[in-house]
């Protein structure tokens, strides 16, 4: 026997190039498609590198009579070029064929619940329930790939610049992120649970403390939050960390983290620094903390305009300490019905009104408040929107807070690029410390470890006080979150005591971290992004779950293996749990 048959494939399909005629290789792959031609069977073979042709005379190969798509298949053979005329240039091994000597087949395939082709469009739960065969499409195996580029990229800067990569456990007591825990029985200690990591927030500070200086981990993490196309039960965050640092020392070493990324992902060197912008500027300009700015469309102050305005609604709002701003929506089609319908997405935003107005030929206003405005606000309102005949203005009077986030929402509605071709990083620093709930209750913006820019104001103005946290954006997805961190336990103490934690409750829940901030602390920061958001967005898809191999449903579901399930009542009994008597109707539902 010829050495070469002892191995099951000399080549993967791409290597098979001109250089590679008169060899005899030996491929093993899927079928990806099979054409019968003039008594000439072309099987396109396909492996984790691409696709090759492979052409047969049935005559010569009984096995081939009965391959069918997605057959797994060995074939050895001699390369050759193609006939002229025949090249495929799509192909990287377009200008050659293999001349079938041997076919085997390694393993037949079932009737396919879809086809193996991108441009075939299937249910996403049957693209779940069959995910193993949704992953063999080009796109999903590309996105794989990307991800394993994109983890290689920052394991590759990071271990450069000295980072240590540390694993810190998944069964722990609760991080307060913000988000309900995913919480674990256990069977020694019945009726205690684990939780398991919103992320590993309280675990890095503690490698801080142990001298680690700088940290990484490519952590799971878990929350039971609602889904979202950027939201998943469990989701991966490239988590940072480092002592003796400031925020811009954070800033640098993830610009070029992502850098990286963006390099091996999209082969584009992404300019740096990043932009930054405040919070509050953010909110101003793109009514967003998180601000698209692919595209203009900024927000205009135009209170100063409308404070004597004969427009009640306007100058009542202004009077109350509110506000008027608005959006110069471009030149685009108007109508009674876009006007209503954009008016109502307003009012889902928060808003209790939108008013509209239209430039025409003549430079005059067509809206309905026309016959409130006076010769010199209709001039200073088309100043100020830089405004020419055509364009659409939509004007929103409320508080500062409910305009600008009434204005950011229409605005990425109307103006949001629908791919990510273009990339735009940029910081967003200075979050507010805390922020209102409805009921007046103060809570934490970023997480309760995050230090205050200034304690004084932190104690006497905590409704107004800045943080030192900064997210990560790209092109209007939050990538990541980060913060420099309180160090001292008393200040630690004082934000639990702000957030109404009382002392008694602070101690029993995180009196250990407490304890463990009393021994030399070393000021320090850290940083934390979606691994699945940054990938999305660089392969230009809209959903986490195109990035992510074996996602889960919007409703917590994997339609492949049923997740999630009953167990015994043995099991439960193990562990100490008694289902309530809804859940054991639901049981009974599910089962009849
Ligand atoms: P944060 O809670 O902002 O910060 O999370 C950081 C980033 O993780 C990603 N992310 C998610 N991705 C998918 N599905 C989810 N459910 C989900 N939740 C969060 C986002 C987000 O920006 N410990 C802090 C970081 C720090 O302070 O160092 C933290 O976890 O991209
Ligand atoms: P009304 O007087 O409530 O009928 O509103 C007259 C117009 O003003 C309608 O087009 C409303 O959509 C609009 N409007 C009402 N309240 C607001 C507001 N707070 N901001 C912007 N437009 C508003």
């Amino acid at each position: 026997m010829d050495e070469r048959d002892a191995v099951m494939r000399t080549h993967r399909a791409t290597e098979i190039t001109v250089g590679e005629i008169g060899q005899r290789v030996t491929i093993a792959g899927w079928v990806q498609r099979r054409r019968d031609h003039g008594g000439i069977t072309f099987l396109d073979i396909r492996d984790a590198s691409g696709i090759v042709q492979v052409v047969a005379d049935p005559e010569d190969h009984e096995a081939v009579g009965d391959i069918k798509m997605e057959f797994c298949v060995s074939v050895a053979g001699t390369v050759r070029a193609r006939p002229e005329g025949t090249e495929n240039p799509d192909l990287p091994t377009g200008q050659i064929e293999i001349g079938a000597e041997e076919i085997v087949v390694l393993s037949a395939a079932g009737t396919l619940p879809f086809m193996i082709d991108d441009r075939v469009e299937v249910d996403e739960r049957v693209r779940l329930q069959y995910r193993y065969l949704d992953l063999r499409r080009p796109r999903m195996a590309a996105n794989l790939k990307a991800r394993s580029g994109a983890t290689a990229a920052i394991r590759r800067t990071l271990d450069e610049a000295g980072f240590l990569e540390v694993e810190t456990p998944t069964l722990i007591n609760s991080t307060p992120e913000g988000a309900r825990d995913v919480l674990v029985p256990s069977r020694l200690r019945t009726g205690e649970f684990y939780a398991l990591p919103q992320s590993p927030q309280l675990f890095k500070q503690l490698l801080m403390i142990a001298g680690v200086e700088r940290y990484f981990q490519i952590a799971r993490c878990y929350r039971d939050e609602d889904f979202r196309s950027d939201r998943q039960l469990e989701f991966t965050q490239l988590d940072l960390e480092g002592a003796f640092w400031d925020r811009d020392d954070v800033l640098d070493v993830i610009e070029s983290v992502l850098v990286a990324v963006a390099k091996e992902l999209r082969g584009v060197d992404v300019p740096r620094p990043f932009p930054r912008l405040t919070w509050h500027e953010a909110m101003n300009r793109y009514g967003s903390d998180k601000p698209d700015i692919r595209f203009g469309m900024e927000i205009v102050d135009l209170s100063l305009v409308f404070a004597e305005s004969e427009f009640g609604v306007f100058k009542d709002a202004i009077e109350a300490g509110g506000t008027v701003r608005g959006i110069n929506a471009g030149t685009r089609e108007w109508s009674r019905s876009r006007a209503d319908a954009l008016t109502d997405r307003a009012k889902e935003f928060g808003a209790k009104g939108l008013v509209w107005m239209v430039v025409e030929d003549d430079g005059s206003l067509r809206s309905p408040i026309a016959k409130f405005l006076s010769d010199p606000e209709l001039g200073e309102i088309k100043r100020a929107f830089s405004a020419g005949p055509g364009n659409v203005l939509l004007l929103a009077a409320d508080t500062w807070k409910t305009t600008v986030t009434v204005l950011g929402g229409l605005r990425l509605e109307l103006g949001r690029p629908a791919n990510h071709d273009e990339l735009e990083f940029l910081w967003v620093v200075d979050f507010p410390l805390f922020e209102e709930g409805e009921d007046g209750s103060i809570t934490f913006s970023h997480h309760p470890f995050t230090s205050p820019k200034s304690l004084d104001d932190m104690r006497e103005r905590p409704r107004e006080a800045i943080s030192n946290a900064y997210d990560a954006v790209l092109n209007g997805i939050e990538l990541g979150s980060g913060s420099v961190r309180i160090h001292d336990p008393d200040v630690q103490r004082e934000v639990f005591e702000i957030l109404g934690i009382d002392p008694d409750t602070a101690e029993k829940r995180f009196g250990w971290f407490l304890e463990a901030l009393r021994y030399g602390t070393p000021p320090h920061a850290g940083f934390a992004f979606g691994v699945d958001r940054l990938v999305m967005a660089l392969q230009n898809e809209s959903s986490i779950r195109e990035v992510i191999p074996f996602p889960k449903t919007q409703t917590g579901l994997d339609p492949m293996t049923g997740a999630p399930t009953w167990v015994d009542d043995a099991q439960l009994e193990e562990l100490g749990i008694e289902l309530t008597s809804d859940s054991e109707a639901r049981r009974e539902e599910l089962e009849a």
